[in-house]
């Protein structure tokens, strides 16, 4: 029987390493986008990556890079996936206001040149195409977001995320393409990038605890977001592919807690009540018991503009993909503390 192929940009990221995994497990062949970069960029995914050479191999990498068409129309050529998952991009939101360019040129015109790469290679009928969306696109309009919610994105990683949505919306209609987003909210996990909020708090408090950190440094603790667990997420994915037509999916848990909350949440978990005193740079996050601080405040961290609240409505995954999420909010804070705790 003839295996199904897919092709994951950003294969070394969180997402990617996730869904990877899951496509192996469904028995594809999978083959990944790397980027050449002087250290190794693929402990992610150094687990299921076998020797070239033993037989039977079913993950594959290629060099490539978004930015670069020439290597993103080889690959494709090479490859000839039926599926491609677009995840590559440069994620971070306060690094995108420090490199607007390079995330526009990854983040939006990237996508547009996976997309003409699959138009001129004419393999618009046999590729279906997913593009990692975003709830960042919303920006300032108010919970709960849906698809049909305005989008006004409050970042340069934002807007270049919003022209990728919608020229894949595009070449859907004009080329009568399969191309699908996934509009997904934050989604966390012990693989999670240690810039994140979520790993970030997670790592400070294992590394204080081996006392080889003295305090947290965190920026705006007062922003909401809906925080889901990268596995469900990456179900997700696949699931908006093998449906009978391309369309664009919010992916979400429909519940939102506040920065403040999730540090909260996090210490209690090793046992630690935090407590809040002071105002704005000043405000700390101590024990009352003993006294001892562990988060303080750097106005570093704090973003041009920031995205105050996002809380997603994933009744259309429900209703028409059967998606909804497994995996509880704190379930995954212990996981993500326990692998830190671990390291
Ligand atoms: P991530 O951990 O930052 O991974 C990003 C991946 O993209 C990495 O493999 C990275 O390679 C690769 N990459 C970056 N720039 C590239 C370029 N110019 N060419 C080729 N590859 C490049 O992000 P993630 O959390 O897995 O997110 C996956 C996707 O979903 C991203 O598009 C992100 O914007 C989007 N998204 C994420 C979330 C979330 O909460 N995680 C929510 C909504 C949407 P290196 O390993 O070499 O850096
Ligand atoms: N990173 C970071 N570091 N964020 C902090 C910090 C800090 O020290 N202190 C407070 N925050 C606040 C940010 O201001 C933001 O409001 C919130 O924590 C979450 O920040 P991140 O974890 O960096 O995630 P994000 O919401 O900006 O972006 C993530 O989610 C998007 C989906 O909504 C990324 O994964 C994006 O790629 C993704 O599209």
């Amino acid at each position: 029987m003839k295996k199904n192929i897919a092709l994951i940009t950003g294969i070394t990221g969180q997402d990617g390493s996730i869904l990877a995994k899951f496509l192996l497990k469904k028995n594809y062949e999978v083959h990944g986008i790397k980027r050449r970069s002087s250290s190794f960029n693929t402990q992610r995914i150094d687990d299921i990556y076998n020797d070239l050479h033993e037989p039977n191999p079913q993950l594959f990498l290629h060099y490539g890079d978004l930015t670069d068409f020439s290597s993103i129309i080889n690959v494709i050529k090479k490859v000839k996936p039926i599926e491609i998952y677009n995840l590559a991009a440069q994620s971070h939101v306060q690094v995108s206001f420090e490199t607007p360019e390079y995330t526009a040129n990854a983040d939006a015109i990237g996508t547009l040149r996976i997309l003409e790469a699959i138009r001129i290679l004419n393999l618009t009928k046999s590729i279906k195409f997913y593009q990692a969306s975003t709830s960042e696109m919303y920006g300032s309009t108010p919970p709960p977001q849906n698809e049909n919610s305005p989008m006004k994105p409050a970042s340069p990683y934002g807007a270049a995320k919003l022209y990728a949505h919608w020229i894949t919306k595009n070449y859907r209609t004009s080329y009568n393409m399969f191309a699908s987003t996934g509009i997904l909210f934050n989604h966390e996990g012990p693989s999670r990038g240690e810039t994140f909020v979520s790993r970030k708090i997670t790592m400070g408090i294992a590394n204080i605890l081996k006392k080889k950190q003295k305090y947290l440094y965190l920026g705006n603790l007062d922003a909401f977001r809906d925080w889901g667990d990268a596995r469900d997420y990456a179900k997700a994915m696949w699931k908006i592919l093998q449906y009978k037509k391309p369309d664009d999916f919010v992916i979400a848990t429909g519940k939102s807690y506040s920065v403040r909350k999730f540090v909260e949440i996090s210490f209690s978990l090793v046992g630690i009540k935090i407590s809040w005193k002071g105002k704005g740079l000043k405000e700390i996050g101590y024990d009352k018991k003993t006294n001892r601080t562990y988060i303080k405040i750097d106005a570093k961290y704090f973003r041009p503009q920031e995205v105050d609240h996002l809380r997603g409505s994933f009744k259309k995954a429900n209703r028409i993909l059967g998606w909804k999420p497994e995996i509880k909010f704190k379930d995954m804070i212990k996981d993500m503390l326990d692998k830190d705790l671990g390291d």
